[in-house]
């Protein structure tokens, strides 16, 4: 099996379980349904999801191939997606980035309505929660529930989202300014990436070895993942990547290219990709799993989308 298939066949995995976890019951208002499903079932590349399964594969002491051999790992794989799709339905509204096209289609709010919007992004939220806590056994839910919730919040995505919009157009190009933007890069984007390939690691019960050099990899991969956003915003084409590019600037953001320039920014991101496969190096070379993931941070900085 090749890197290609292999991420396909979790790919099609994937699909397949967002699909099945986001159909809820009839008391589930329709409106309410259709707006999660219409975005967190959208073609977005499902890199969370990815890493996580990935890891687990990584790090998996049994050779079980069966056909449930995702059953567990693939509930923190939705959950994590379900985060990423809430965070991005959130970052699109008006109060936010005011974007209008998001993975090729009109964003929740526009499709929608701003409230159904904001009510799709809370229920995605809440869901991932319920969605993890389904793992077995309950301590290992608990565990996993721990750290998506440390990923997600104050620490981590909302805090870091809370940096990116406090510093919008406070320009200041002091000599702290990378360190502080980096730090709202690692926590906005970089702590549900990381958390994903933990999740992988936690769940497939791998050594405390294991599991720090994991947790490096999703750090300079977190790190490497929105400086390349950062560059595809100013040398990308919006039909390809899937939603409006040449925002940054525009609106005051702090950025990579901003503060160093293209050359700079993408000299940090090969900075970063160069220490996110080192991290792997305790791994064995010839792994189906870390093929996969070594080839998804060395492509990073190519990604057209
Ligand atoms: C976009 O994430 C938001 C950022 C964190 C930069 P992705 O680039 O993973 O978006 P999708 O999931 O493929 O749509
Ligand atoms: C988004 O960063 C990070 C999160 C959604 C948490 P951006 O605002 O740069 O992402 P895009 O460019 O809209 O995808
Ligand atoms: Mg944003
Ligand atoms: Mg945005
Ligand atoms: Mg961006």
């Amino acid at each position: 099996m090749t890197t290609q298939t292999y991420a396909e066949t979790l790919r099609l995995e994937i699909n397949t379980a967002l699909d099945a976890v986001s159909q809820f019951s009839a008391d589930c208002p329709d409106r309410l349904r259709e707006a999660i499903r219409y975005m967190l079932l959208a073609p977005g590349k499902r890199f969370r999801p990815i890493l996580v399964l990935a890891a687990y594969d990584l790090c998996c002491r049994s050779s079980d191939n069966q056909d449930n051999h995702h059953q567990i790992p693939l509930r923190a794989a939705c959950a994590v997606e379900m985060i990423h799709s809430y965070s991005l339905i959130h970052d699109d509204l008006p109060a936010m980035d005011n974007d209008d096209l998001r993975r090729g289609i009109p964003t929740c709010h526009r499709k929608f309505d701003e409230a159904t919007a904001i009510l799709a992004g809370d229920a995605l939220q809440t869901s991932a929660f319920q969605e993890i806590t389904g793992i077995t056994p309950p301590e290992l839910a608990v565990q996993c529930c721990r750290e998506l919730a440390c990923a997600a919040g104050v620490y981590g995505l909302v805090g870091g989202q809370m940096g990116d919009i406090i510093h919008e157009k406070k320009i200041d190009h002091a000599a702290p300014a990378i360190e502080i933007l980096e730090k709202i890069h690692l926590r906005k984007t970089g702590s549900l990436i990381r958390t994903s390939l933990n999740l992988g690691g936690i769940i497939a019960i791998a050594s405390a070895e294991q599991l720090s050099a994991l947790s490096n990899f999703g750090y300079y991969f977190g790190l490497a993942f929105q400086i390349t956003d950062d560059l595809l915003d100013v040398l990308g084409n919006e039909q390809t990547a899937g939603k409006r590019l040449r925002k940054d600037d525009a609106m005051d953001k702090w950025s990579y290219p901003r503060f160093l320039g293209v050359d700079g920014a993408k000299q940090a991101a090969a900075e970063a990709v160069a220490n996110a496969g080192k991290a792997l190096d305790i791994f064995e070379q010839d792994s189906k799993p870390l093929k996969l993931l070594r080839e998804m941070i060395e492509q990073l900085p190519n990604r057209k989308k």
